[in-house]
């Protein structure tokens, strides 16, 4: 089987597409590589924005997978014009693309900030969503557009993820356990916005299993799934984060708990994804706090500007190019059709 992973060179991606490669599938990727390139060399990758994908680029890819995008509320609100083109409009007409073509299923990484606000309930898919900020209403429109595509011939699975943490060799420091973690082993210090704020989270290789059966699903399954490895108050989350650095390192961590009004509050049901896509997390705080602990040297440069994607960000609206690739890159060994097919 062969698939396109546009935006896989982000931090999803890195992890996720070595493990497509070890099942067996061939993988190209379309990304404008705002992070850098960290992945495996078998990968055909291209450097464009997914507007400039036609239906022609489309036609040899059996699976599209989303994973593009402002990945989080920062850069939507720094740039929010950007924000509601590239998280709704362009999921939209890749879609939309990909059908065209005859591609047989879209999976699009959507996310639980789709729930807004919520209190004391826990959430499933049927549920109403509602979001008054940029980020969560771009998922949300970029989530509607592509499901209304889906038929008996094109599948379309969304994912609603958790916030994501753990190790990806494209390192982000801006998710939840991953900030606490850092700034616990740069200044013993982990800050708790506010502790009563409830989040689902998601473990890096939870994320990956979600999408591989996604991908492996009955080829007539379409449909919305919330996925996360548990449910956490902030609060709850930096004990654990603590505990498993006291249990570990013997390290001593300082607590500095804040009162933040926060507009995301939410907690999960994944039910639906466990029955239908038999997905099962098998991770917790505790076991991504490891897999930090276990890639700590590979990603100690603790201030390193690309390990923050509004930084990145920034600096990119400000024409700072923080990280540059020459052109595309094809490996002979897997180069996909759209690569093949592009002038270099
Ligand atoms: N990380 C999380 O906690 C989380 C949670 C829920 C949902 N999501 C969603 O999952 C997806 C992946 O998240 P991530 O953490 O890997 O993000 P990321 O920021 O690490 O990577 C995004 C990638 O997309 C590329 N990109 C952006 N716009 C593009 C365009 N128009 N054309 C081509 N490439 C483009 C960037 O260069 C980057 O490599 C995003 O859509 C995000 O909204 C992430």
């Amino acid at each position: 089987m062969k698939v396109l992973v546009t935006g896989g060179a982000g931090y999803v991606g890195s992890v996720l597409i070595p493990r497509l490669l070890d099942r067996g599938y061939r993988v190209d990727v379309v990304d404008l590589f705002w992070f850098g390139n960290h992945l495996p060399e078998q990968v055909g990758i291209l450097k464009k924005d997914i507007f400039y994908l036609t239906t022609e680029d489309l036609g040899a890819y059996d699976q599209v997978i989303f994973l593009a995008g402002l990945s989080n509320d920062p850069m939507a609100e720094y740039s929010p014009s950007k924000n509601f083109i590239f998280n709704a409009a362009a999921p939209a007409y890749l879609a939309y693309i990909a059908k065209a073509a005859g591609v047989k299923r879209y999976i699009y990484a959507s996310s639980c900030s789709v729930y807004g606000y919520t209190e004391n309930e826990l959430y499933d898919e049927s549920r109403p969503v509602s979001s008054s900020y940029p980020y969560g209403i771009s998922k949300l429109q970029g989530e509607q557009a592509v499901m209304q595509l889906a038929d008996e011939t094109f599948s379309v699975i969304s994912l609603r993820k958790g916030t994501i943490s753990g190790y990806s060799p494209r390192m982000r420091f801006d998710l939840i356990v991953n900030t606490m973690f850092r700034s616990a082993m740069k200044e013993r210090l982990i800050n708790i916005n506010n502790p009563s704020i409830w989040r689902p989270l998601l473990s890096i290789d939870d994320a990956a299993t979600a999408y591989i059966r996604a991908l492996e699903a009955n080829p007539r399954l379409s449909g919305i799934f919330n996925i996360a490895s548990g449910n956490y108050t902030v609060g709850e989350v930096g004990d654990l984060v603590r505990a498993a650095l006291e249990e570990r390192l013997g390290l001593h961590t300082k607590m500095h708990i804040k009162y933040i009004q926060d507009f995301r509050n939410y907690k999960v049901s994944t039910e639906k994804a466990r029955n239908v896509l038999s997905f099962h997390p098998k991770d917790d705080v505790k076991s991504i706090v490891n897999n930090l602990m276990d890639n700590m040297e590979k990603c100690s440069d603790w201030d390193n500007p690309l390990y923050s994607n509004i930084t990145t960000f920034k600096q990119m609206e400000n024409g700072i190019e923080l990280y540059s690739i020459a052109g595309v890159v094809s490996p002979e060994t897997n180069a996909g059709a759209l690569v093949g097919s592009t002038s270099r």
